[in-house]
C-alpha cells in the first residue's frame, strides 16, 4: 500500500469506528429515556435555582449561582434542578435577536456545574415579558431565541430537559398559545429530536388549562408542567415582589378543611387529565414565602409535596436561597424542616 491509500484506509476505519460509536451512543440515549414518563420519572424531586439567572442580570435580585450550590442540592437528595434563564435581557431586540455569548457561557457553566454533580437540568424561558403583553409581535424574536437555544445545547447530555416557556399569562392564553407552541416544537425537534420537552397551558401554568393544551400528538416526548401555589393568599402573603397586590400576613394552613380538600381534588383531577391523555405531569413550581406562619408553611409544604409524591409527579420547589427558599444562604445551611418537608414528606 502506498502512503496515500494508507492514509485514505486509516481515514476509513475511523470514520466507520466513529460512525459505530455515534449509533451505539444514539441507542444508549434511546434505551435509557424512551418514553416521556420515563424521562419525567428520572425527574424525582428537584429544586428551583430562583431568582438567579432570571434576573435582568444575574445578582440583580440578590442571589447568584455559586459552585458548591450544585454539591449542596445533590447531598439534600435532590434529583434535578430547574433553571430558570431570562433570556429575552440578554438577546438583540433586532433581527437575527442574537443571544450574548457570554451568557451563554455562563449558562453553560452552570449548568456543567449541575450535571457533574449528577443532577438533571430543566433549562426554560423565563420572565419573558414581552411575549405575555404581546405574543403577536413577539413571536419572531421568541422563535429566533429558541432557534439559537435549540442549536447551542443540542450536544447537551439527555440529562438536560427543555421547557418551553414559563407561565404563560395575560395575552398570551391557552388559545393563542397552542398556535405558537407547535412553531417552537418544530425548531426545537430539527436538532434535539429526542430530547424531554416540557410545557404548560396558560394563566401561569395553571392546572385547570391542562384541559386546553393542544399537545402535537405525534410527539411522544412531551411532558406537561402545572405550578401549584394555591391557595394563593397563603402562599404569597407578605410577598414584597407583589407590592399593594400581595395577601395581608397571618393566613394560617389549612383555613378549613375545605381548603385541604381543594388541593386534593386539584391533583386528583391533574392526575386524571394525564391518565386519559397519556401524557407524564412535572409540577415545575410549588412553594411558600417565607413570611407565612412557620408550622403552617411546613404544612402546606408537606401537603403540596405529598401529592407530587403520591401521583407520581416529578416537582421542582420554588426555590432554592431566595424568598422562598429552602435553603438560608446567610447561616449556609438547609432550613432543615423545609427541606425535609420536601424530600421525605
Ligand atoms: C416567578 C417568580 C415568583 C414565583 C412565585 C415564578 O414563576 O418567576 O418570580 O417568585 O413564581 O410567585
Amino acid at each position: 500500500m502506498n502512503k496515500r491509500s494508507q492514509v485514505l484506509c486509516r481515514s476509513f476505519l475511523l470514520i466507520s469506528l466513529l460512525q459505530c460509536l455515534s449509533q451505539n451512543l444514539f441507542a444508549d440515549e434511546l434505551a435509557k429515556t424512551a418514553t416521556a414518563q420515563e424521562a419525567a420519572d428520572k425527574l424525582g424531586v428537584g429544586i428551583n435555582l430562583g431568582n438567579m439567572l432570571d434576573a435582568p442580570n444575574e445578582g440583580d435580585w440578590g442571589v447568584r449561582f455559586e459552585n458548591d450550590y450544585a454539591a449542596i442540592i445533590r447531598k439534600a437528595g435532590f434529583q434535578h434542578v430547574r433553571l430558570p434563564v431570562k433570556w429575552s435581557a440578554h438577546a438583540s431586540t433586532k433581527a437575527p435577536f442574537r443571544i450574548d455569548p457570554a451568557f451563554v457561557a455562563r449558562v453553560k457553566t452552570v449548568m456543567a456545574v449541575c450535571g457533574k454533580q449528577g443532577l438533571r437540568v430543566v433549562l426554560n424561558i423565563h420572565h419573558y415579558d414581552e411575549m405575555h403583553v404581546a405574543p403577536d409581535k413577539e413571536t419572531d424574536r421568541f422563535l429566533a431565541i429558541w432557534r439559537q437555544l435549540s442549536d447551542l445545547f443540542a450536544s447537551q447530555p439527555e440529562t438536560v430537559y427543555f421547557e418551553i416557556l414559563n407561565e404563560p399569562h395575560d395575552n398570551l392564553t391557552t388559545q393563542e398559545w397552542n398556535k405558537i407552541l407547535p412553531l417552537a416544537l418544530a425548531i426545537i425537534r430539527k436538532k434535539n429530536p429526542h430530547r424531554a420537552v416540557i410545557l404548560g397551558g396558560g394563566n401561569w401554568n395553571s392546572p385547570e388549562e391542562l384541559i386546553h393544551l393542544k399537545l402535537p400528538a405525534e410527539d411522544q416526548m412531551l411532558i406537561a408542567t402545572v405550578h401549584y401555589y394555591r391557595p394563593h393568599e397563603f402562599t404569597h402573603q407578605g410577598a414584597e415582589f407583589l407590592g399593594d397586590k400581595a395577601p395581608p400576613a397571618g393566613r394560617t394552613f389549612p383555613f378549613n378543611q375545605a381548603e385541604r380538600t381543594a388541593i386534593e381534588d386539584d391533583f386528583q383531577r391533574i392526575a386524571d387529565w394525564s391518565v386519559k391523555n397519556n401524557r407524564p405531569v412535572y409540577v415545575g413550581e410549588f412553594g411558600c414565602y417565607h413570611i407565612a406562619p412557620g408550622e403552617d408553611r411546613l404544612r402546606w409544604t408537606r401537603t403540596v409535596a405529598g401529592l407530587c409524591r403520591k401521583y407520581k409527579f416529578g416537582s421542582a420547589y420554588w426555590e432554592f436561597c431566595s424568598g422562598f427558599g429552602a435553603w438560608d444562604p446567610a447561616s449556609r445551611e438547609w432550613r432543615k424542616d423545609i427541606r425535609d418537608a420536601i424530600v421525605k414528606p
